[in-house]
């Protein structure tokens, strides 16, 4: 029979299943907040930043002023830079949080840098 008192906590099997659901539990909370930053992220690319860009860049897609072969952004520093330069330049009016958010979800999206 399973009884649960204080020492059974202590006895390996127990702590093991504890340890396992822990574990569960935190990957699950890290994944869901990644993913929240990159919705996150993405949604307000889409509703802020896509369009002048699609116009800006004369090429109809808003995509591809993080793609074109010519691009600005060279390094991670240099997005959060450029996502800064464009959200206060055009007083976009963005909290550092969303900044956050943008900033990965377009270097998940198109720039791919790593060290970051
Ligand atoms: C009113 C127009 C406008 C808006 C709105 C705008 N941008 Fe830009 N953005 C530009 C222009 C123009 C360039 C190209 C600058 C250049 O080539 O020197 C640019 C370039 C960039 C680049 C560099 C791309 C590269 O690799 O060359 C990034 C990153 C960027 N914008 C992020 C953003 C983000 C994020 C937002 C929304 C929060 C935003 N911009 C909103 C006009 C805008």
């Amino acid at each position: 029979m399973i009884s649960f008192n204080a020492k059974s906590l202590f006895k390996p099997y127990f702590f093991k299943i504890i340890c396992f659901f822990i574990g569960i539990f935190s990957i699950h909370a890290f994944c869901f907040a990644a993913d929240a930053a990159l919705k996150n992220g993405k949604l307000i690319e889409e509703t802020k930043c896509y369009a002048c860009h699609a116009k800006k860049s004369g090429l109809g897609n808003g995509d591809m002023i993080y793609t074109r072969t010519d691009h600005k952004v060279t390094s991670y520093s240099r997005l959060k830079t450029m996502v800064s330069v464009c959200n206060s330049e055009l007083r976009l009016d963005l909290f550092p949080e969303d900044e956050a958010d943008i900033v990965q979800y377009l270097n998940h999206q198109f720039y791919h840098f790593k060290n970051n």
